[in-house]
């Protein structure tokens, strides 16, 4: 298993209660290489943002286990899966999910402070230059565009260092030109950073992109295989 960045086996996972309880997860196995890119593709409603969110430890499977950069995440207790996504899980959502009312600065900085970094804005305003946001250290996520909020979330990702990087239809709320910048982007840091990145997408063309790409359909993996032969 070494090497093995993620890996997750025969993960069961459902959601809702009563009548409303949906089996989602079915029997999941799969394993990605360290510094792989990953597309996760499928219809909607195929599990994909569940599946993301498993790997990512804010899900936890009904059964099965998840296990990333040698850790198991699913014998873990809360505190100890929380202070792991801290440190080594970063993730970049749709619709951004910055705080409204902190500056750039601060939402960058503050996944940092929780780890308790003494040099939390040094380290925030280095990463925002990284992204290309040296001059908006000070504004707010209203005064940002989409692209230049997505790129707070990315530094915000990215600013503790993160193993693996998970990334939920990163260009789903952005125009093309947009989108394809924030893809350029994500792909550049995380060959920089090395690290193991996981991207649901719609866009056939962001998928080829990747190294493999893994196909959804009703919680079971239905097809993966080289992106190139996709
Ligand atoms: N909290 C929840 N409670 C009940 N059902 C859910 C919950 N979250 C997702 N689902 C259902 O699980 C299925 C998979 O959802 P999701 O992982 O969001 O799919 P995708 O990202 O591929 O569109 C869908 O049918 C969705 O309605
Ligand atoms: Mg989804």
């Amino acid at each position: 298993m070494s090497g093995k960045s993620i890996v997750l086996e025969n993960v069961e996972l459902s959601l809702g209660r009563g009548a409303a309880r949906v089996h989602i997860l079915k029997g999941v196995s799969l394993g990605v290489d360290r510094g792989e890119a990953i597309g996760l593709v499928g219809p909607s409603g195929s599990g994909k943002s569940t599946l993301l969110m498993t790997m990512a430890g804010l899900e936890r499977p009904d059964s099965g286990r998840v296990t990333i950069e040698g850790e198991e995440l699913t014998a873990m207790d809360e505190d100890a899966l929380a202070r792991f996504r801290g440190r080594r899980i970063g993730i970049v959502f749709q619709s951004f999910h910055l705080v409204p009312t902190m500056t750039a600065l601060e939402n960058v900085a503050l996944p940092l402070e929780l780890a308790g970094k003494g040099d939390a804005f040094d380290r925030a305003s280095a990463e925002l230059r990284a992204v290309g946001l040296g001059e908006r250290l000070a504004h707010y996520p209203a005064q940002l565009s989409g692209g230049e909020q997505q790129r707070v979330a990315i530094a915000r990702a990215l600013a503790p260092d993160p193993a693996i990087l998970v990334a939920d239809e990163p260009t789903g709320n952005l125009d093309e030109t947009t989108g394809g910048s924030i893809v350029d982007l994500l792909f550049a840091l995380k060959r920089e950073r090395g690290a193991t990145l996981v991207l649901v997408t719609h866009d056939t063309g962001l998928a080829t992109a990747c190294d493999r790409t893994i196909r959804l359909r009703s919680g079971r993996i239905e097809a993966d295989a080289d992106a190139a032969a996709a």
